[in-house]
């Protein structure tokens, strides 16, 4: 029995049941003081079963995490318990929570110690695909990450189901690293420095350290979930990249996607072939499932490197009808490409007319911002009620996708209505993007590249709100 879009969501919201203390926010919600009603999020040591092979990491129960999703307007409540044996905190990816609930440690909140827990609690005002994981040095290359969805309070998008995909790099458990906080880069250091690696000019490469395995939504192209369709079914998938060192193309053999969001934010709907991600950003797209029949890959091909995801794209009545092979590559992959210049904004930023209050030209180099590591760097000094310009120049061999944390950003591109987004990439060797924003939520704020070991060499600035006068 195909599932409607209503029974989906009800399947969906069921997957996390077994974490929820209480009601997930859905509906009216019983909103009593902060921890009733709270979704319990344990960061604990677990295994995860990569097609067979069970092997040791770090979690949220489930890899990815459970879905957290709730509605416009309604307050996230999470109460973080941590049982691993180091400090942990939880950062709301592409949310705009007031400061002391954005989870950065020693930056806005206290680190919370093994055995302790904290209580995040924010409102969320802006419907998205968004991602939460944990930001404490290199912990996000384990598996505490998960998908987070604010719903809108009335749906514009007509579809029948929703998928969410979530891309990763993983090593994890599959080699002799013990730790991931000391970075081992045994035997991948040259290929590490951004400045001077052996990247061919025309490569499109995002990281260079070794990542055996590629997953979706937490597994290997040996036992790919299955997405499933009806003839005539329109599909809204919310594709996202949580790898720590890895850029992804991305297609469905014999089918086209429709772009209506990036970064959860609306765009007008624009069809391509394939997507790229980099680290931390996220688009939304419509799948039209055209096809009389079949089992079609989903591909997700690394930028700049070996290896291979996948998921797979089943319709119903098709039981037997075999799978693409494992390697099989979707010709789509080198088709149009998505790219910010065709994305339009619908709900472009509020910005004044005029010019900027504050500019920042950034070079990106090697891994510093503007010249400088963290934390030997200077605050970027904003003001509230700043409309802020930064200009970022990439003068490295490696594309960044450079996030900055508590805000949303507009790219500036030549429709003058470039898409809102809070992760941006910068291309290699000359590449430049400007974005401005709103300077409307006070507090310290990071603006980082989504390269964890481009962030943990210091690829990281503090945007800092001027003490009111
Ligand atoms: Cu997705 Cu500073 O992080
Ligand atoms: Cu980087």
């Amino acid at each position: 029995m195909p599932a409607t879009r209503r029974q989906f969501l009800g399947l969906t919201a069921a997957a996390g049941l077994s974490l929820l203390t209480g009601c997930s926010g859905r509906g009216p919600s019983a909103a009593g003081p902060s921890t009733a009603g709270a979704l319990r999020l344990t960061a604990a040591p677990m295994r995860v079963d990569l097609a067979g092979h069970a092997v040791p990491t770090w979690g949220y129960g489930t890899v990815p995490g459970p879905e957290i999703r709730l509605r416009a307007g309604e307050t996230l409540r999470v109460q973080l318990a941590n049982e691993l044996p180091e400090d942990t905190t939880v950062h709301w990816h592409g949310l705009t929570p007031p400061n002391g609930m954005d989870g950065v440690p020693g930056i806005t909140q206290d680190p919370v110690a093994p055995g302790e827990g904290f209580s995040y609690e924010f409102e969320t005002p802006v419907a998205g695909s968004f991602m939460y994981h944990a930001h404490v040095g290199m912990q996000l290359d384990r598996g505490l990450y998960g998908p987070l969805v604010v719903e809108p309070r009335t749906e514009e998008l007509a579809y029948d189901s929703e998928y969410t995909l979530m891309l990763d790099d993983w090593r994890d458990g599959l080699d002799d690293h013990a730790g991931h906080g000391a970075e081992s880069s045994a035997g991948h250091g040259a290929e590490d420095r951004a400045g001077d690696d052996p990247d061919p000019v025309d490569a499109v490469s995002f990281g260079g350290r070794s990542y055996p395995l590629l997953l979706v939504n937490g597994r290997p192209p040996e036992d790919a979930p299955v997405l499933t369709a009806r003839p005539g079914d329109r599909l809204r998938l919310r594709v996202m990249n949580i790898a720590a060192d890895t850029g992804f193309r991305f297609a469905v053999a014999g089918h086209r996607l429709t772009v209506t969001h990036a970064d959860g934010m609306p765009v007008e709907p624009v069809t391509v072939d394939a997507l790229r991600l980099g680290m931390g950003e996220r688009y939304d797209v419509l799948v039209d499932a055209a096809q009389p029949g079949g089992v079609w890959q989903v591909g997700v091909q690394p930028e700049g490197r070996g290896g291979w995801g996948r998921a797979l794209l089943r319709y119903t009545g098709s039981e037997a009808s075999t799978a693409p092979a494992v390697a099989e590559r979707p010709a789509e992959l080198d088709g149009r490409l998505v790219s910010y210049e065709q994305l339009v904004a619908r709900e472009p930023l509020p910005l004044p007319a005029g010019a900027p209050d504050r500019s920042y030209d950034l070079t990106l180099s090697g891994t510093q911002i503007g010249g400088q590591s963290y934390p030997d760097a200077d605050p970027l000094v904003v003001s509230d009620g700043d409309w802020v310009r930064f200009t970022m120049r990439n003068t490295s061999a490696k594309w960044h996708p450079m996030h900055l944390h508590g805000h949303h950003f507009q790219v500036l591109t030549a429709s003058g209505r470039g898409p809102v987004k809070d992760t941006v990439t910068v291309p290699s060797r000359g590449g430049e993007v400007t974005f401005d924003f709103l300077a409307t939520n006070p507090g310290r704020w990071l603006f980082h590249c989504h390269n964890h070991h481009h962030m943990e060499d210091g690829m990281l600035r503090l945007v800092e709100y001027e003490p009111p006068a």
